[in-house]
């Protein structure tokens, strides 16, 4: 079957609308994830169609166990669309995105392109869903793939005690640079295991076998990695908070999928480890691990997962106004495909894709 026209979809969802999309940068590490994400969530589709570079035209890809044909990314793709998923290089967006929104399309868009942009809802669904009533470009940003998780892990924690600053040392996986960081992964890895020499890194900026990198992103004025400054920026648009300070070390890891970060938030006020566990405990897409039954959140698990998983919470020894934890999600699916799909899933519920 050819570009997305084929007979309707099931709706389990049980709900009147259904949506025609176009999944933009559909044969990339996140593209790819997004039809399984679309799949798994039963998202009310109308119609799909995958759409990637020139050079990707023509190939097959399979979702809802039909094969489609990738299309060019082309300005008359989007007729007809109502929504697009989007996942490409910040370029292509930037040229793209409001092609599509001229159209008629809402835009999720998982590049770095739009999300400080003061007219671009910056939406992590969990925290400030309640954005997705303001998009003025037609256009919404889904943040940064630390971000992401770091908002969803401490929202509950900010409505306890208001939060006045946050210090975050990330170990990002090789997934964190796509299709082709994943190569470089397997490659290194298996040249490693096996003794043998190294293969030169080609998305990464160093050996990322047997080594951590914490140069893997560009170095701003500032002193601090492109990576780094969007953790800071986005924390605190999407906490909807310029006062709080955020201060991060982002650091790559031999892991094949999935972040972890290691938190330590400062309140205004006093906040209990048991009322951040009790907080933790009920909110949205966090769960919660108990390390005194040797549970403990860990990128294998969370791999595959569309959870943020939070342990480790514990009193800050140097501080009664802090707490530490530590969090793990899987930066392909929450951290971009998944949190994507929700925002699209929103913007039906909330009746702004009719
Ligand atoms: N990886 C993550 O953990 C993560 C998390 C959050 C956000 N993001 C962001 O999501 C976006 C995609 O990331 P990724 O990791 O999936 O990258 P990727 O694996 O390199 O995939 C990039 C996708 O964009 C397409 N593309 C590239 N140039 C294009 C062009 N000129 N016209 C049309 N399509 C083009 C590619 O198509 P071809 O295959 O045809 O080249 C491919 O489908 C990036 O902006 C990234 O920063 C990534």
């Amino acid at each position: 079957m050819d570009g997305g026209r084929g007979p309707p979809f099931s709706n389990p969802w049980g709900c009147a609308v259904s949506v025609n999309v176009a999944v933009v940068g559909a044969t990339g590490a996140v593209g790819d994830l997004m039809r399984t994400v679309l799949a798994e969530r039963h998202f009310p589709l109308k119609s799909v169609k995958f759409l990637a570079s020139e050079k990707s035209a023509g190939k097959p890809v399979t979702f809802a166990g039909r094969t489609y044909t990738v299309e060019p990314l082309r300005p008359e793709a989007f007729a007809g669309v109502q929504i697009v998923l989007s996942s490409t290089p910040g370029s292509v967006s930037k040229e793209f995105s409001p092609i599509a929104a001229k159209a008629g399309a809402i835009v999720v868009d998982n590049s770095s392109a739009w999300r400080m942009d003061p007219d671009c809802p910056l939406v992590v669904p969990e925290v400030n869903a309640d954005q997705l009533h303001h998009i003025k470009k037609g256009i919404v940003a889904n943040p940064n793939c630390v971000a992401i998780p770091l908002c969803v892990a401490v929202k509950p924690l900010h409505d306890l005690g208001r939060i006045k600053r946050i210090v975050v040392s990330t170990y990002q996986s090789s997934s964190g640079k796509g299709a082709k960081g994943l190569i470089d992964f397997a490659n290194q890895m298996s040249a490693w295991a096996a003794g043998n020499p190294v293969p030169a890194p080609t998305a990464h900026r160093a050996q990322l076998a047997g080594n951590v990198v914490t140069l893997d992103w560009t170095l701003d004025p500032n002193g601090f990695t492109e990576e780094e400054n969007k953790v800071v920026n986005e924390t605190k648009k999407i906490l909807g908070d310029a006062t709080i300070g955020v201060c991060p070390t982002c650091v790559r890891v031999p892991v094949r999928v999935a972040h972890s970060e290691a938190i330590t938030v400062e309140f205004h006020r006093p906040v209990s480890v048991e009322a951040a566990r009790a907080a933790l405990a009920k909110a949205p897409g966090v769960t919660l691990m108990d390390e005194a039954k040797g549970e403990f959140p860990q990128p294998i698990h969370a791999e595959g997962s569309d959870s943020t998983f939070v342990g480790r919470v514990r009193q800050d020894p140097s501080n009664p106004n802090a707490l530490c934890l530590w969090v793990v999600s899987d930066n392909l699916r929450k951290g971009a495909a998944t949190n994507a799909v929700q925002c699209a899933e929103e913007l039906v519920k909330r009746g702004i894709v009719k």
